[in-house]
């Protein structure tokens, strides 16, 4: 692409100035190595205008305002961090501009849909999505995965995940508690594991008062990995106490848990505590920097994505989708994970 720029640093089009798009927008051009922001798109121009302003990228808006960003000189790789609904049309544009791209949960809300996307991309047999499942780069995480193994609580048995969120940000349907918030954990899942699963179950009980009619807020979400683990997923949408993530994993010689993060312990008045975040962002900010400075390295140096690629991402969504059939038939429902393309062969 045409681009007059002396140095290398990789300039980023934004799709969506939203709050993960603002925050990613502050780390690419701030805390993030080798980067910087070209441009932002986002439906509202008063939003992109906010966003680009400060740091200095051009902001795009209205109909065209996707194309106006692809089109803009030095726009190398694109993030989207638009909504749900409209990924996986702004993938398909991304691929057909020929830009690596980093890509938000989920890749897609169907399975028509991401399946779509994986094939495109092994139709042009390079890889070049990566999708913003950043719990892979959290240090809580992968220090949890380290555990599992002979050199630590052996072979998993079982897994339980808490997902708590202080409200619903894009309303509360329990078909997107699947696809918009236990996603992070149906991927995370596989990825601890190294295993798919082979069924779901979704249960619920009295809903919460702050759920919508119809609808159902808690709800469990049991897995049954292909190797036998179980996997337990509890997702409270409209918790309101704090946003929590945590994990245990009993395995066959062990237990290995993973909470708050690196949060400091406080006592004072005859009471002792942590703080709660009360979004996201704060409990995985770090995360959040380590995935998109291990995205412009890759890209930087022409390496493969590093994070979870599109097949991953069409895996959880195929699998969030089971689980909505679950949700809706009452009974456990069977997951039949398709051969990987060798595109997505593991890279050693
Ligand atoms: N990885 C994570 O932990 C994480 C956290 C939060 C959100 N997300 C994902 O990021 C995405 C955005 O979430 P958010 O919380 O920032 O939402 P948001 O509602 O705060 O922001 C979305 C932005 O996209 C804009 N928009 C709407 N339609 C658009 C379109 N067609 N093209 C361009 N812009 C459009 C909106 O005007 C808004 O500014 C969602 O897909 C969400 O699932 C991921």
């Amino acid at each position: 692409m045409a681009d007059d720029r002396s140095d290398d640093t990789i300039g980023v089009g934004i799709i969506g100035a939203g709050n993960i798009g603002t925050a990613h927008t502050a780390n690419l051009a701030r805390s993030v190595s080798g980067s910087r922001v070209a441009a932002v798109f986002d439906v509202d121009a008063d939003r992109a205008a906010t966003v680009a302003g400060p740091v200095g990228a051009r902001a795009c808006s209205g109909d065209g305002g996707i194309d106006e960003l692809l089109g803009t000189e030095g726009v190398d790789a694109v993030l989207i961090a638009s909504p749900d609904a409209v990924h996986a049309e702004q993938v398909r544009s991304v691929l057909a501009a020929e830009r690596p791209m980093l890509c938000e949960k989920p890749l897609a809300v169907t399975d028509h849909d991401a399946r779509s996307i994986v094939d495109a991309e092994v139709g042009r047999g390079r890889r070049t999505i990566q999708v913003g499942f950043m719990r892979r780069f959290d240090p809580g995480y992968t220090a949890l995965k380290r555990e599992l193994g002979p050199d630590g609580i052996g072979e998993p048995l079982l897994v339980h995940q808490l997902h708590t969120n202080t409200r619903a940000p894009y309303g509360l349907f329990t078909e997107q508690t699947m696809t918009n918030m236990a996603i992070h954990e149906l991927d995370i899942g596989r990825w601890l594991l190294d295993d798919e699963y082979e069924s779901v179950l979704v249960l619920h009980g009295r809903p919460g008062p702050r759920t919508p009619e119809g609808e159902h807020d808690p709800i469990l979400v049991i897995l049954r990995s292909a190797s036998g683990v179980l996997v337990q997923i509890e997702a409270f949408v409209n918790a309101t106490f704090g946003y929590q993530v945590a994990c245990r994993v009993a395995g066959a010689d062990g237990q290995a848990a993973m909470g708050d993060g690196a949060f400091v312990t406080r006592s004072r008045s005859f009471n002792r505590g942590v703080d709660v975040p009360e979004l996201w962002l704060g409990r995985f900010a770090e995360s959040y920097r380590l995935q998109l400075q291990g995205w412009i390295d890759a890209i930087r140096t022409g390496a493969a994505p590093p994070g979870a690629s599109a097949w991953d991402g069409y895996l959880a969504t195929m699998v969030a989708n089971r689980a909505i059939e679950a949700y809706h038939r009452g009974e456990e429902v069977a997951i039949e994970v398709p051969p990987r393309p060798a595109l997505y062969d593991p890279i050693d």
